[in-house]
């Protein structure tokens, strides 16, 4: 027996310009998009996943020639399908119930026609229920977008994927935050407070406000085990004495936000061949008119007579050993407009791809040479400058002793030494020495995510003890085995923190590299331009080499600190709030 089927909308027509317009518009929108959980290819809008899910699921007028009999009357219906469709779209009803319940009735009343159609169906009770709505699978899930916007039609949602992250992903968007719908928290900030009881907890918030909670306790402990490497920069009188722009911070210690290394090899010209040059693809550090910084290195002489210097002028070899050791530079960081702004874009690059001049000697520094170096272990980093938060906006400084010092401390018990994927075309660090992606990581910066991450199991255990603090009940059974109860409530909380420490990494390796951001601090529509951050370590598909890079601070509250990235996992948290009978304890 053949199953009795009608023209579904998506067969006829969809209001493309209003999803397209949606869909366009979400790409802006960051705060509280489910896609800043965790990163993940090719995702698609939301927006475009619900008119599809829903134009799927309602019958197209056409179907029903004895309700819509004439065209014009079938053209009506549509236009009132649509008009669903458009309200539906829209990133502010993503949790309008009156818009979202418009919708699944539309479902419900295209699935109960099917029903009735089917009642004869051998398997009508178990295919054709009028009071089930059919379940929906996404078996290549990716992202996750349609197995939520099925969710949040109504529809039972399942999702499968190839790739282990993309079905944590899926979990964290789909499976999890029903389970929790309308709990409170339970931590123990919340819970001190007077008003607990009058609050109400829509959806996953009270999972997101832990989240939150245990989140901010892992930056705190963090910073108590290993803060000591990541020092605050002193101003000092004397540093204001070069650059009068710094007087206002005199005293004071500013929270840096990022350290900007080069990578460095030793320099090809014999007469400074103890000398490890940086490989700078650029010494700017801000272009925005009337904030304009830059890099400027200083080379110092400190023991060769000059007269010495003259008189082995054709004698490499005579000169090398006259300037072994005597010869180096340092960084400074000027501030204004630079007299020669090519040079100071250039860095020390010569050319496209591995071709650099010594900072030295102006000896170009072949590809090859560098491939030779750096896989002799020869490759080093070298600090060039210091972003810090200023009281209006960021303050680039020259490197401090303690600045350089503070990471040489950092001595990480555990890298990952899993292989890089041997394809230069998208993985480009191996031929340059950096062979598993642990060495992709400065110590300092292993140490930290060691560090998180070893903080994420210890939140777990927090969780549920704090859970079994408040008096909830407790079978000992994690989530994945259908646990109810206090040991379960730690699983979700640690798998959001595992998004945490993962976003981390994607901010911190040094494969990051320094955004100098606009010269204008308007874009030509007049908005405020963005300003200068840092770029992370899958700014594309593609894991390329970097000459210098930003390594930033944790700790600060800026780009890249666990503050600033705990926020892109818990405002999403917030919004998700479909509804499901599943819960796992009453309130
Ligand atoms: C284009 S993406 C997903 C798109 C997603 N359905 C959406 O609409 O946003 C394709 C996904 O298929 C997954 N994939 C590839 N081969 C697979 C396989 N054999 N089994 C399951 N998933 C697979 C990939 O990991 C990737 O996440």
């Amino acid at each position: 027996m053949t199953t009795k089927t009608r023209k579904k909308l998506i067969e006829v027509a969809l209001p493309l310009e209003a999803i397209n317009v949606a869909s366009a518009r979400e790409k802006a929108i960051r705060h509280g998009h489910p896609s800043t959980l965790h990163l993940w290819w090719a995702r698609r809008p939301l927006a475009a996943a619900r008119a599809v899910i829903f134009a799927q699921m309602v019958d197209d007028p056409s179907s029903f020639p004895d309700l819509f009999p004439t065209e014009k009357a079938q053209e009506k219906e549509r236009a009132r399908l649509f008009g669903i469709i458009e309200q539906l779209v829209k990133w502010e009803n993503t949790t309008n119930e009156t818009v979202l319940q418009k919708a699944r009735d539309e479902i419900w009343t295209s699935w109960r026609r099917a029903c009735a159609e089917n009642a004869d169906h051998p398997r009508a009770k178990e295919l054709f229920d009028r009071n089930t709505l059919p379940a929906f699978h996404d078996p290549f899930a990716g992202g996750g977008a349609l197995p939520l916007e099925a969710q949040r039609l109504g529809l039972e949602a399942y999702a499968s994927d190839l790739n282990p992250v993309a079905v944590l992903i899926n979990k964290a968007m789909i499976e999890i935050p029903p389970r929790f719908a309308g709990k409170p928290p339970v931590n123990p900030a919340t819970r001190g407070e007077k008003s607990l009881d009058a609050r109400q907890w829509k959806g996953a918030q009270g999972l997101a406000d832990d989240v939150r909670y245990y989140g901010q306790w892992m930056r705190d402990e963090a910073e108590k085990r290993i803060g000591h490497l990541y020092p605050k920069v002193e101003i000092t009188a004397d540093m204001a004495r070069e650059r009068p722009d710094l007087k206002p911070y005199v005293g004071h210690r500013l929270t840096v936000i990022a350290w900007l290394w080069a990578r460095t090899v030793k320099s090809p010209n014999p007469a400074f061949a103890n000398v490890d040059v940086p490989l700078a693809s650029s010494f700017l550090l801000s272009p925005m008119a009337g904030k304009e910084a830059y890099v400027e290195p200083v080379i110092e002489n400190v023991g060769v007579p000059p007269q010495d210097l003259a008189a082995s002028a054709g004698d490499l070899v005579g000169r090398a050993q006259l300037l072994a050791g005597k010869v180096r530079y340092r960084f400074t960081v000027k501030v204004g407009k630079p007299k020669d702004a090519e040079a100071v874009k250039n860095g020390t690059k010569l050319a496209r791809g591995a071709n650099f001049r010594c900072l030295m000697s102006g000896t170009p520094i072949a590809p090859d040479y560098i491939y030779a170096e750096a896989n002799a272990g020869r490759m080093g980093a070298r600090l060039m400058a210091v972003v810090a938060e200023g009281a209006r906006g960021r303050v680039y400084l020259a490197p401090t002793e303690e600045q350089e010092s503070a990471p040489l401390q950092a001595k990480p018990n555990w890298k990952p030494d899993v292989a890089m994927p041997a394809n230069p075309r998208w993985f480009s660090p191996p031929l340059y020495g950096l062979k598993t992606f642990g060495d992709l990581f400065t110590d300092r910066q292993l140490v930290a995510l060691k560090t998180f991450s070893d903080l994420v199991a210890e939140a777990r255990e927090r969780v549920s003890r704090d859970t079994a603090a408040v008096g909830l009940p407790n079978d000992g059974k994690p989530l994945r085995e259908g646990g109810v109860g206090a040991a379960a409530y730690g699983d979700p909380v640690a798998v959001y923190l595992s998004f945490l420490v993962s976003k981390l990494a994607d901010k911190g390796s040094t494969l990051c590299t320094w955004d100098v951001g606009p010269a204008s601090n308007r874009t030509a529509s007049g908005r405020s331009a963005r300003v200068a951050t840092v770029r992370v370590t899958f700014g594309r598909q593609a894991l390329p080499m970097t000459w210098d890079f930003a390594e930033v601070n944790f700790f600060s509250e800026s780009v890249g600190g666990l503050d600033t990235v705990l926020r892109t996992l818990s405002v999403p948290l917030t919004y998700l709030s479909p509804s499901s009978k599943r819960t796992l304890w009453p309130c």
